[in-house]
């Protein structure tokens, strides 16, 4: 059976570095997070005896990433099924945004390939199983803004919505700088930060505050006191990653004049914050009003390579339209 799916990625708001469990990617806080409608990916999966082993073509190009058999290995345990795959997937966004999408990419797969091996599940079903590709996808699946709670196990580890894309006139800027690949991927980087960063306990207590104030910005519908809600985290997830042993410093020189810019922006009068990952390219979040001049500026900056305006996007879904 074939069924195709497209899933947004997902900014963290209040961010999530470190597990309890690494195989149930079980995570050590409750984070919250916005699908980004400019950061898509769109997946085909068939299922059947012609194919001899799993095979994954990404953006056209067959692609070794162990991580997929993976992923359709829980999904063939769960469907009690025995059948190999054919996936395609596609990005519909440029290579150039730099933007790795292990969100987007396993919250699709997860739908495609649930519904392609004739399951049904349910939405917090479906957010459990994306979350043992990547933490994140889990969020994707929701859309809007979700949170993913950490529970104790799989069962009770997974992302519900707490407001929805149209509820904030919220915007994101994905302002891309040159990329240079990550050394330390996320699982890594977690570890080594929750076992050697002298300043993860005082994270971990600063986080149950934090998400009482991003939940209260998103009730009371204020783009930006969610958008500077997230800088101030952002910058308590990195003060544990460059303290960590060895040191994990995703950001580069783009990093920081993007950086920079927001805080000038900011003394101009603009409600402009950044936010950054695991990685070197920064989101900046502002009010929808604000969007366009801030994307003006940024786009005007020599170490930017591209400025993408996203709008917060909605759940993971089932699409008529397949790959192949
Ligand atoms: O999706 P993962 O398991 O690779 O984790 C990514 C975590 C951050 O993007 C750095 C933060 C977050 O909450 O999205």
């Amino acid at each position: 059976m074939k069924a195709s799916a497209v899933a947004c990625a997902n900014q963290g708001l209040v961010k999530y570095w470190g597990k309890t469990d690494e195989r149930l990617r079980l995570p050590t806080n409750d984070s919250i997070s916005v699908c980004l409608d400019g950061l898509t990916t769109h997946t085909t999966v068939e299922f059947g005896r012609a194919h001899a082993r799993d095979e994954f073509v990404l953006n056209g190009r067959p692609s070794p990433d162990p991580r997929i058999p993976r992923h359709l290995d829980l999904i063939r345990s769960l469907a009690h099924s025995e059948l190999r795959a054919r996936v395609e997937s596609r990005n519909g966004f440029p290579a150039s945004v730099g933007m790795a999408s292990s969100a987007s990419g396993f919250a699709a797969l997860t739908v495609a390939a649930t519904a392609a091996a004739g399951m049904h599940p349910d939405p917090k079903e479906l957010s459990r199983i994306a979350r043992r590709g990547s933490g994140s996808a889990s969020r994707s699946i929701p859309g809007g803004f979700a949170e993913l709670r950490a529970g104790r196990d799989d069962e009770r580890t997974y992302a519900a919505r707490l407001a929805g894309p149209d509820d904030l006139d919220f915007r994101t800027l994905i302002a891309s700088v040159a990329t240079t690949p990550k050394k330390v991927g996320s699982s890594e980087g977690m570890r080594i930060t929750s076992e050697t960063s002298p300043m993860f306990a005082s994270r971990m207590s600063y986080l149950p505050g934090a998400l009482t104030r991003m939940k209260e910005a998103l009730r009371s519908r204020d783009p930006a006191k969610v958008a500077h809600l997230a800088e101030i985290d952002t910058l308590s997830m990195h003060a544990c990653m460059l303290t960590s042993d060895p040191p994990l410093i995703y950001w580069t020189g783009g990093t920081i004049d993007v950086i920079r810019e927001v805080i000038a922006l900011r003394e101009a009068g603009r409600r402009a914050f950044f936010s950054i990952d695991a990685g070197q390219n920064v989101f900046v979040n502002c009010p929808a009003v604000d969007a366009e001049p801030v994307r003006e500026r940024l786009a005007s900056l020599r170490s930017v390579t591209s400025v993408l305006l996203s709008r917060p996007g909605g759940p993971a879904k089932l699409v008529e339209e397949h790959l192949f």
